[in-house]
Order: C-alpha cells, then sequence, then structure tokens
C-alpha cells in the first residue's frame, strides 16, 4: 500500500488544536496518519490517542505506523459520524479534542484503484468504505435523469448538470457505464466546447466530486457530527476541522456559529427568548488558509480551509 502523504497545514492545525501531554484525542480521519502521528507525538507518554477512518486502508497502515503504542492507540474502522457511540463502547466519556481533514487520502485518489480519478482508468467505485451498499457506477446507470441532474448540481456545483445527465442517460441506453475514463468522456463531450477550452480544471472534476460525495453520504455525515461534537468534548477541548471545498466548510462554519452564539431563536424575533447560552468560543473568526510556502510545495493544498473552536 502506497501511503505517501502530506498533510495539509501541519503547523496550523498543531496550534488550533494544541495538544496537551497525557490528553485524550481523536482523529477522524487517519488517512495517511500524517497529523495523527504529530498528535501522538505531543500526547505520549501518558496520553491517548482513537484514531478512526471509514477505509480499512487507512486503519491497516495506521495499525503499522502506530504499532509502538500498544494500547494507548486505538483504531477504529468506522464513520466519524457515529463517534457518540465509538466513544461510549470504548468507556471514553470526553475527550481533550477532536480534528477531522475531510475529503479523500492521496492514497485514495492514486492507489486505490476504486475510481476517485478521471486520471486513470478504473472501475466507477467511488466508495471509501467498502462495506457501503451503493457505488458511483450504481448511481450513474439508475438514477432518474432528473435527480442524476440534481446530485450533480447540488454535490458539484457543476452548472452543465442538465446537459451531463441527459448525456449519461442517453448512454447507459446502450450499454451500462462502467469505467472512470468512460464517464469522463461523456462528460467532456456533454459540455459546450468553448467552456471546456475556458475552464483551468478537467470537465469532469465538479461531476466526480458530487458523484464522490453523494456515493459515500458525505454531508449528511459531516452533519451528524457537528450536531454531536461538542457533548464529546470536555470544557476546553477543542475541535479543529480541514475542510476541501465550500460545501463542507458551510456545514462546519454554520455549525460553530450556532454554537458560539447559543441562541436559537428565529431571526424574526428581535429579542432572545430561547436563553441558551454559547457552547463554543470560535478559534477562527474567518477560515484560516495554507500558506503560500505550503502551496508552492504542495499544490494540493490549496483548497484547503481551517476552522477550530473550542468549548466553554
Ligand atoms: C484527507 S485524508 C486524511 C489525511 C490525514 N489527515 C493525513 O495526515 O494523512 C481523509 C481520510 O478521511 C477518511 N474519511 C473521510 N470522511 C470520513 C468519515 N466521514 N468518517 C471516517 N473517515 C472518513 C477517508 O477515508 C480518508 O482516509
Amino acid at each position: 500500500m502506497d501511503f505517501k502523504h502530506i498533510s495539509a497545514m501541519p503547523r496550523e492545525v498543531m496550534a488550533y488544536l494544541d495538544p496537551k501531554p497525557g490528553g485524550t484525542y481523536v482523529d477522524g480521519t487517519l488517512g495517511g496518519g500524517g497529523h495523527s502521528a504529530l498528535i501522538i507525538d505531543r500526547i505520549m507518554p501518558g496520553g491517548r490517542f482513537i484514531g478512526v477512518d471509514q477505509d480499512m486502508d487507512a486503519i491497516l497502515n495506521a495499525r503499522e505506523r502506530f504499532s509502538a503504542h500498544g494500547d494507548d492507540v486505538t483504531l477504529v474502522h468506522d464513520n466519524f459520524a457515529n463517534l457518540p457511540a465509538i466513544l461510549a463502547e470504548l468507556n471514553i466519556s470526553g475527550v481533550d479534542g477532536i480534528f477531522v481533514d475531510i475529503g479523500l487520502s492521496q492514497h485514495q485518489l492514486e492507489g486505490s484503484g476504486r475510481g476517485f480519478s478521471f486520471m486513470k482508468n478504473e472501475p466507477l467505485d467511488m466508495r471509501m468504505d467498502a462495506r457501503g451498499d451503493t457505488t458511483a457506477e450504481d448511481l450513474v446507470n439508475t438514477l432518474p435523469e432528473k435527480e442524476l441532474a440534481d446530485t450533480i448540481y447540488k454535490y458539484g456545483e457543476e452548472r452543465f448538470s442538465r446537459g451531463i445527465a441527459k448525456a449519461i442517460v442517453k448512454r447507459r441506453e446502450t450499454a451500462p457505464i462502467t469505467t472512470t475514463l468512460e464517464l469522463a468522456d461523456i462528460i467532456r463531450f456533454a459540455m459546450p466546447a468553448k467552456a471546456v477550452a475556458k475552464q483551468k480544471i478537467h470537465p469532469a472534476t465538479r461531476s466526480f466530486q458530487a458523484l464522490r460525495i453523494a456515493v459515500n453520504r458525505e454531508l449528511d455525515r459531516l452533519e451528524r457530527f457537528m450536531d454531536d461534537f461538542c457533548g464529546l468534548l470536555n470544557p476546553g477541548g477543542r475541535l479543529c476541522v480541514l475542510s476541501f471545498h465550500s460545501l463542507e466548510d458551510r456545514i462546519v462554519k454554520q455549525k460553530m456559529r450556532l454554537l458560539a452564539s447559543g441562541c436559537t431563536c428565529p431571526k424574526s424575533i428581535p429579542i432572545c427568548v430561547c436563553k441558551n447560552e454559547p457552547k463554543v468560543k470560535l478559534l477562527t473568526r474567518k477560515t484560516i488558509r495554507p500558506a503560500e510556502d505550503e502551496v508552492a510545495a504542495n499544490p494540493m493544498a490549496r483548497s484547503t480551509r481551517l476552522r477550530a473552536c473550542e468549548k466553554l
């Protein structure tokens, strides 16, 4: 397994998460284990680390990488949306910090063979968790045209979604669409040539992102996690989130702001009647972006955004 991975914004993550020696910390997205290694370095000896990933490849990699830490490191093959149940199962009632770095690992993109990239011809799978019940192939070959268009529009913010969905449905009437390059080609030829020529990104980028988000129900699971994280933190405990696109960042921003204001009254009411107290303090008012030197060394980090908050 090739787990070469450059972890995004390592300095900033460590500064905002600020792991304390002897503390209990969760990394909800182990990936190649780069950020986890930094956290473990800070909290050991005496700390407790729980690493979660829905991709078994990441768990196997971490098992090897962190084996020297014995029972101080627990690795769990699950979705971070299930963190309340994961911690309950481990009899952990509160943690000092949670980190999540949402999105794809370099291994998934380049070495998993699961069709996340349109740069190689692979089966259209796109499941991060091999136990998931729906693949990208299922979606492109079975979703009704309108639902397919809506998915590509909503999760890919692709303005040519209708034409793309129409072309996919037309092609699948002849034979099922089964590979990444086949799908990428259909998408490219469904878009106006002028628009394709103008774009800086590959014409299939947004549609592939949309399918991946739908296959893994990424936004629903992020929302569930953001609803629960505060109840899992000890007072003074921190959440630090790296996201990769605006759909994720919007969810993180809205949930953090809601908890920081406390008030859940509708906007139409001029004064607060709910009297709910703030539950967190925002550590980042705006998103933090990677420094220029990092983007120069690792162009993949360009879209990364960091937000963090601390439980009161
Ligand atoms: C960007 S990589 C993480 C990279 C990691 N921070 C590092 O330093 O190597 C994202 C990882 O999160 C996992 N992942 C994404 N969403 C998840 C979720 N909801 N639950 C669990 N794992 C998730 C993916 O399987 C992938 O391995």
